[in-house]
């Protein structure tokens, strides 16, 4: 009885989370993005390698190539509002 119970509360648990393992880039982003503005939505636009590029050259925003890269991730690979 009681594993049974543990399983429906992980499949519970799972259900409300993402398909994809997005977790870590979004906390990333929300660390590393936002501390001088809101957190602009995935959405928001399209063009955000030219994004990241201009906030490191302009902003003196620091990331490694790999945070980067989870950036991005997270910024183009999160769908539309509409498309949820
Ligand atoms: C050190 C402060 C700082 C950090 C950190 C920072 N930004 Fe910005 N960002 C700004 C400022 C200031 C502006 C508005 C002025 C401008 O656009 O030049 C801006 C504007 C923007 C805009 C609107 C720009 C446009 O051209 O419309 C986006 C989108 C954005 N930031 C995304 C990001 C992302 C993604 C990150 C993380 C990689 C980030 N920012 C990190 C300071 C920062």
């Amino acid at each position: 009885m009681i594993p049974r119970l543990v399983l429906l509360l992980l499949a519970f648990a799972c259900s409300s989370a993402p398909s994809r393992p997005l977790r870590g880039e979004e906390r990333l982003y929300r660390a590393k993005c936002t501390s001088c503005h809101r957190a602009y939505e995935p959405w928001d636009r399209d063009d955000w390698p030219a994004v990241i590029d201009k906030m490191q050259a302009d902003k003196k925003t620091h990331l490694s190539p790999e945070e980067r890269a989870q950036i991005l991730v997270f910024l183009q690979g999160t769908p539309g509002p509409s498309e949820r």
